[in-house]
């Protein structure tokens, strides 16, 4: 198995803008999209962090990620947007079109944006806490067009992706809630970790190429593809179904029906609604009933083998703390693909180890 380097902060930060220097970037994408890969290694998603950079090198030189590209207003109707991210790098794009909703949220109290055409966007929470750092609730429902990996509810082969859905709620005078997840029972990054490793994956999670139940993590990551499985069986099909409908259709014009599957570029498309609990009136009971309640859950008694109940939004914080001061480790495989990638983009990957303090 591989082992894991367990890089400083700062160094692993210096690193990653050298590499992402070599798509040509200008200095703050590379501040952009560096700083919203290593926030998703430092809050435990891995498969969202700067291991995402090969993929991202393929789809740049395969001609489908443009570099220094801006978000455009295709509908502006004052408090609703319609936003087209040019297949511009989404760690751009998704923090210019929620700082666009987040101004006009706050101006007309609330705000949709519909995005479509966004390079993959990557943790979706980001944007969440982006609205909740504002003082708004958000509401995020994204599709997903690559590769089809995972099947509908009963269905034998995989049809859409793993379709996130993210809900933000800030609280007064403390961390806000954020729920962030994937439909699918697992990320597809964790049947490729089980895969290198050789082993199962637990069961429900997969099907085979045929259909039936498996826990062999290759028909996710090797020819001839199985599928996922959606979490929540039909609930989590019919999240993911809403994805696309609104996410997809409505906000991009796009779906993941019939996607180039050859094609290394992942777009995204997002329906997102900002909402000021202030311009509701009532702000007081929200803050103090949201506390509270929150408190509540809080308070049921752990179960065997649990030490805390949490709300969503917690373990990335206690991720991002440790991560932060004790390093972010990065396993060694995914490490050698960063340096690949470097060496494809022109940079020198001897000056990224060097940086990273490796060599
Ligand atoms: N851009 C894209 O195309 C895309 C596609 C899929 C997923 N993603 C991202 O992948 C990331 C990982 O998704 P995932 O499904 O693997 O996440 P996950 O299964 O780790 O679930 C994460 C969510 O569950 C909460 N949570 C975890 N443990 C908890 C506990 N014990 N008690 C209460 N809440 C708890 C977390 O706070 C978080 O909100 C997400 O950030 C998602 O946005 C992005």
């Amino acid at each position: 198995m591989a082992h894991n380097h367990i890089i400083p902060l700062d160094r692993l930060t210096a690193a990653m803008h050298l590499v992402v220097r070599g798509f040509g970037s200008h200095d703050e994408e590379v501040r952009l999209v560096a700083g919203n890969l290593i926030e998703a290694n430092l809050t435990g998603h891995d498969s969202h962090g700067i291991g995402m950079l090969p993929r991202y090198a393929e789809a740049y030189l395969e001609g489908g990620l443009f570099p220094n590209r801006h978000v455009q207003t295709v509908v502006d109707a004052g408090a609703l947007l319609r936003l087209d991210g040019q297949a511009g790098f989404g760690q751009v794009i998704g923090r210019e079109a929620m700082a666009l909703g987040i101004e006009r949220a706050r101006r007309h109290g609330s705000c949709i944006v519909a995005l479509g055409n966004s390079h993959h966007i990557g943790r979706i929470g980001a944007w969440a806490e982006q609205a909740t750092a504002a003082g708004l609730v958000s509401i995020h429902l994204v599709n997903v067009v690559a590769r089809n990996v995972v099947a509908p509810f009963g269905g034998g082969d995989a049809r859409f992706g793993t379709n996130p859905v993210c809900i933000g709620v800030p609280l007064a005078g403390r961390p806000p809630v954020i729920l962030d997840f994937a439909t699918s029972m697992i990320a597809q990054g964790k049947t490729r970790v089980a895969h290198n490793k050789g082993e199962p994956v637990a069961p429900g999670c997969l099907i085979d190429d045929q259909g039936r139940d498996t826990q062999d993590p290759r028909y996710s990551v090797i020819p001839p593809w199985g599928a996922l499985l959606t979490f929540g069986t039909h609930k989590g099909y019919g999240l993911a179904v809403m994805c696309e409908l609104l996410g997809g259709a409505l906000a991009a014009g796009m779906t993941q029906r019939d996607a180039d599957a050859s094609k290394r570029r992942v777009l995204n498309g997002m329906l997102c609604v900002l909402l000021d609990p202030a311009a509701l009136g009532g702000t007081e009971a929200f803050e103090r009933e949201a506390a509270a309640f929150v408190d509540w859950v809080k308070a049921s008694p752990p179960r065997a083998g649990v030490e805390e109940v949490l709300v969503a939004g917690e373990p990335e914080r206690a991720a991002r703390a440790q991560r932060s001061a004790q390093g972010v480790p990065v396993d060694a495989t995914t490490w050698q693909e960063i340096l690949e990638a470097a060496r494809k983009l022109g940079v020198d990957p001897q000056a990224v180890q060097q940086a990273a303090g490796l060599a």
